[in-house]
């Protein structure tokens, strides 16, 4: 297995648990380091990515770079190498403020940021390599994913780890808006195995795919939970909506039944767990170094 990073979000630290790695570090948007990447490989799972809406609010071209041009050198350079199959981490943020939900496939998409563009435009580019060169994509919708790992440390960052961190410091957590925003959280491990459905599901190739839990919680009630989990009862500062921001999110999750034989594996609250319980013992870890 290799995996490629430019570590401007990742860390090289979270692979030490995973043995041989071949691991390179580089920029996908270079286009010999994409083809260095996919060199002798089956499947490419192509997650790499600058996200965070606001930060493509802010900063577009440095997300166009990462999330648009990156892409297509994969596509290009897996095409001719010969891999069987390259799936996409495509993103929730595609369908904007669609008042239908929960959101399907069909819907027309409706991008309010950079970031939720770039994600349409490179899921399209997939389609299009499957239709006009016969190279085989599958784009799978990711839905807020969280979990152990996911780096706190910027403004940036998931709701769920600053929330996570906040709780354990005994801070008050920042919402922006009313709180009432509604989100399908999806705890990693759902979305791995997503992802490895797609790499050989029969009839997936071409595919937009939603994979998530289908469910959807406010972030008022997302912090209670939080906070029963940790056991504090810290109230949230409120801020004004950042802009680009979708209002709610929910996957119709049954294309994924169909074509992946997907079922979500881990639940919202036992994910939160999970991933409470690793901050903790980081904090601990961290704290005795
Ligand atoms: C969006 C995509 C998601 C993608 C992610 C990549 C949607 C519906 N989802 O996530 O699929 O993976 O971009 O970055 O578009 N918030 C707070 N306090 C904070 C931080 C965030 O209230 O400290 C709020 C945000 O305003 C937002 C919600 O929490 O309403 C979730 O924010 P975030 O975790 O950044 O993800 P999305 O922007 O929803």
């Amino acid at each position: 297995m290799r995996i490629v990073d430019s570590l401007v979000t990742g860390r090289r630290r979270n692979l030490e648990h995973i043995p041989d790695v071949d691991f390179l570090e580089g920029d996908l948007a270079d286009r010999t380091i994409a083809e260095q990447a996919v060199d002798g490989m089956d499947y490419v799972l192509h997650q790499a990515a600058i996200p965070s809406v606001p930060r493509s609010v802010a900063d577009p071209i440095t997300s166009h770079r990462a999330n648009l041009d990156a892409s297509l050198n994969l596509l290009v350079a897996a095409r001719d190498a010969g891999v069987k199959r390259l799936v996409y981490a495509g993103s929730s943020s595609v369908y904007g403020n669609q008042p239908t939900l929960p959101k399907h496939e069909d819907m027309p998409p409706n991008p309010l940021s950079p970031y939720a563009l770039q994600k349409l435009v490179a899921e399209q580019y997939c389609r299009m390599f499957t239709g006009l060169y016969g190279f085989e994509t599958v784009a799978i919708r990711y839905f807020n994913v969280f979990g152990p790992r996911q780096d706190p440390g910027s403004p940036y960052s998931g709701v769920i780890s600053l929330f996570a961190t906040a709780l354990l410091e005994g801070r008050q957590p920042i919402i922006y808006g009313d709180g009432e925003q509604t989100r399908d959280f999806t705890y990693v491990a759902n979305v791995v195995d997503g992802v490895l459905r797609a790499c050989e599901a029969k009839d997936a190739a071409g595919e937009v795919i939603n994979v998530a839990t289908g469910g959807r919680i406010s972030l008022n009630e997302l912090l209670r939970v939080m906070n029963g989990i940790v056991g504090t009862n810290l109230q949230a500062i409120y801020k004004e909506a950042r802009a680009g921001d979708v209002k709610h999110s929910q996957a119709d999750i049954t294309k994924a039944k169909t074509l992946l034989g997907y079922q979500p594996i881990v639940s919202l609250e036992e994910g939160l767990r999970r991933t409470l319980e690793w901050c903790r013992a980081e904090s601990a870890a961290a704290a005795g170094r």
